[in-house]
């Protein structure tokens, strides 16, 4: 049985010593050293970037000759870094692919997605949801991505969890399937990494 949820634990205590936005930091942290997704110069975009933990580090390995873009439908606390662009967009909306494209135009070396729907507790639809949007993080980093770049998705472990790996193999080199430490042990969420993106648009 996993240890119950203690909203102010371990790596909430850490987040808040160490300056960062969100405990998430350190999934990202643990996840980018371990399939090195983040380097020097690298475009990386990130979805589902508020309050900005992810976007904290990310900001921070890529540099001034990166760029790092996050998006949410929550608007993000502004970020010092001149690299950084942030834009309150609803990534499931028609013409969200479009806006991306206008806010950052030219291909990118990761995309990542941290993108989780409100829980309702009802543990069928929020799997669909979470799925529903871990799809549509796979579409921006297929269209998006430079042949070569990686994807980190978050997926609500689920009926359909299968399908979509397989779905990510036919577009990604390697795929692989990780609970960071940072996690909360009762959390159903799981990361899928993709290296190696075979062509930019996928199969589609
Ligand atoms: C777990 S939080 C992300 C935490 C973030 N990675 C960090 O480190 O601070 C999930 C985010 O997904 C966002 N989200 C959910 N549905 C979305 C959608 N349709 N479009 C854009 N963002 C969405 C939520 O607003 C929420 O901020």
């Amino acid at each position: 049985m996993g240890k119950p949820y203690r909203p102010k634990d371990h790596y909430f205590q850490k987040a808040k010593a160490e300056g960062f936005r969100a405990r998430s930091a350190f999934k990202l942290e643990e996840l980018a050293k371990r399939f090195q997704l983040l380097r020097p110069g690298s475009r990386v975009l990130d979805l589902g970037a508020a309050p900005g933990g992810f976007l904290q580090v990310i900001a921070q390995a890529v540099g001034a000759a990166g760029l790092a873009v996050g998006v949410d439908v929550v608007p993000l606390r502004p970020f010092a870094e001149a690299w950084v662009k942030t834009a309150v967009l609803d990534v499931l909306a028609p013409d969200a692919l479009a806006v991306l494209e206008q806010l950052a135009p030219g291909a990118f070396d990761a995309v990542l997605s941290d993108l989780a729907p409100k829980t309702s507790g009802i543990r069928s639809s929020d799997e669909a949801r979470s799925l529903r949007l871990a799809e549509r993080a796979l579409e921006v980093s297929r269209t998006r991505g430079k042949v070569g770049s990686s994807f980190l998705v978050k997926l609500f472990m689920g009926g359909d969890f299968e399908a979509f790996r397989a779905e990510l193999r036919r577009d990604y080199q390697q795929v692989k399937v990780v609970r960071p430490e940072a996690t909360r042990s009762a959390s159903v969420e799981v990361y899928l990494v993709g290296l190696g993106l075979k062509a930019p648009g996928g199969p589609g």
